[in-house]
């Protein structure tokens, strides 16, 4: 059996450790890994395709990013070069390199955009199974992703720290994290760093109503406040913060809300005010231990999915087990932060503002 493996989308903290899980599981009933780089170009251009064994991976589970490298152009369905922006479906050469090279199996690891193409693969006769990977935590039917605790703890690291500026200066901290459309690293962080006011998508923020409880803490005698926007989060009968237009063969790139946020709390309380947009950090460095963990779990599960023939199934985590989920309801919807979510409602005890 030859299995590939591929990983798509941004980065994320636990790549390395899946790739390691899928590498040595396999090793151990006699099959061969090999890594298609950079998403799925490694299926166009065959030269970027490297065999994978436990000598190249026994210690990758520490590091960040991922060896195979990864894409977030490269669609094959959509694929468009620097040269033309004319979106052309090249599916069928990726299928047939995939079949040419004797390839069994395909574990594709990516958020919901790879797990999409990955379906469309499936349905194209590869045999996939899939692993959920993002910092955002945005996919359905698995408690959590990987590379989210990692990101969540570097987001809480870093308000901890604007704790220190916020209370000597007596200043409101804005901090813009990650997480598009949903609030989860903004909420998991928020509560943790011990935030004032968290904005998330979920909850369309009013400013007077962030401000007046800037004020009410001023009054409380606390003269700072912590502010955690989640870059998705969008005012009342407003829009998201776009930083750049969607190009062709890539996404939007969400960003700015901070900034925006920050602008009118000091214009509206006269409070001086300073934002913070913690970008790439929250995606970088060494995944935590509950990533490691979970993430060799996951590559573990994936080649116990494809012994089993569960194509078209990902690998998710519920409560304490890996179970196989089908990857087209998974991606079906995107997993936010529900209203009724314990967490919410013990941040709301905690009198943490939502600016609603
Ligand atoms: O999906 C992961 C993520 O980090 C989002 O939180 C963020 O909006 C986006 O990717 C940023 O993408 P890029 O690395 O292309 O700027």
């Amino acid at each position: 059996m030859k299995i590939a493996v591929n990983t798509g989308g941004g980065d994320a903290p636990g790549l390395n450790a899946v790739i390691k899980g899928i590498v040595l599981t396999a090793y151990q009933k006699g099959w061969e890994v090999f890594g298609i780089k950079y998403g799925y170009r490694g299926l166009m251009d065959t030269k970027q395709i490297v065999r994978l064994t436990p000598e190249t991976v026994w210690n990758i589970a520490d590091v960040g990013g991922t060896i195979l490298g990864t894409a977030i152009s490269g669609d094959p369905f959509r694929y468009t070069t620097p040269q033309s922006a004319v979106e052309t479906d090249i599916s069928d050469t990726v299928v047939g390199n995939f079949k040419a090279l004797g390839f069994g199996a395909l574990i594709a690891v990516g958020g919901d955009g790879s797990l999409r193409i990955a379906k469309k693969f499936m349905e194209k006769g590869i045999p996939v199974v899939g692993v959920p990977k993002t910092i955002d935590n945005d996919i359905c039917l698995t408690d959590v992703t990987f590379g989210f605790d990692t990101a969540v703890n570097t987001a809480t690291e870093a308000i901890d720290k604007l704790h220190t500026t916020a209370k000597s200066h007596d200043r409101v901290m804005v901090v813009e994290v990650m997480g598009r459309y949903v609030g989860w690293i903004a909420l998991h962080s928020g509560i943790s760093g011990s935030s004032d006011v968290i904005l998330i998508p979920e909850i369309p923020y009013d400013i007077d109503k962030v401000c007046t409880r800037i004020r009410q803490l001023e009054l409380l005698g606390q003269d700072c406040a912590i502010v955690v926007v989640a870059e998705g989060a969008k005012p009342v009968g407003g829009d998201i913060t776009v930083a750049e237009a969607k190009q062709a063969g890539s996404e939007i790139r969400l960003g700015g809300v901070g900034k925006k946020v920050a602008e009118e709390i000091s214009k509206k309380t006269g409070k001086e005010t300073r934002y913070i947009v913690l970008g790439h950090l929250q995606r970088g460095g060494a995944p935590t231990t509950f990533d490691r963990l979970l993430s060799l779990r996951f590559g573990a599960a994936a080649v116990r999915f494809v012994e089993a023939g569960k194509f078209g199934m990902m690998a998710a985590v519920q409560s304490t087990e890996i179970v196989a989920v089908p990857i087209e309801e998974a991606i079906s919807k995107m997993k936010s932060v529900p209203m009724d979510s314990d967490i919410l409602i013990t941040a709301r005890a905690l009198g943490i503002s939502f600016g609603d």
